[in-house]
């Protein structure tokens, strides 16, 4: 089965198994280092701004997002409602994850139109957006330790013993 790749890659996504999980890595990675750079364009402002990299930002944002959330909504979670028997725990959980998702699309959504701003030279409130930018990749990394301390830990033992 053919769905998503994630920003940087080319490889196909199939249904959930070795590859992947595999993708998902990569893909967080990729969303780690997007945050890196959001990192160091708050810490360039407001007079230091490298503008390329705010609107290469601003253009990665949506789709990486986007993609990741979309893979783990309608492939990862339901394999592991699945496997845990309808486990309410998980089912919060994964409700919480899908909310915080739907909190970082929203926010990315904003970030992309101040980051384009700041990409063409326009005015912005440097205050507002640091401000913005800090608390979004804060919140993305602290989501993505969680998905992989308490979700995927286990599914890279269970993927790796299927191995002959
Ligand atoms: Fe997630």
């Amino acid at each position: 089965m053919q769905t998503r790749t994630s920003q940087g890659s080319s490889k196909p996504i199939m249904a959930y198994g070795e590859g992947s999980l595999a993708w998902l890595h990569q893909a967080h990675d990729e969303q780690l280092a997007l945050c890196e750079e959001l990192e160091e364009i708050a810490d360039s402002l407001p007079s230091k701004i490298n503008r390329q990299k705010c609107i290469y930002a601003a253009k990665a944002l949506g789709p990486l997002f986007k993609g990741v959330h979309h893979y783990e909504e309608t492939v990862l979670f339901p394999y592991l409602e699945h496997k845990s028997g309808g486990s309410d725990t998980l089912n919060e959980t994964l409700e919480r994850l899908k909310f915080e998702h739907c909190e970082d699309e929203c926010f990315a959504e904003e970030l992309t139109d101040a980051l384009l701003r700041l990409g063409s030279g326009m005015a912005v409130n440097m205050e507002a957006v640091g401000y913005m930018l800090r608390g979004f990749f804060e919140s993305v990394r602290r989501h993505i330790a969680f998905e992989r301390e308490h979700l995927l830990k286990d599914m890279h033992f269970a993927v790796q013993s299927l191995k002959p």
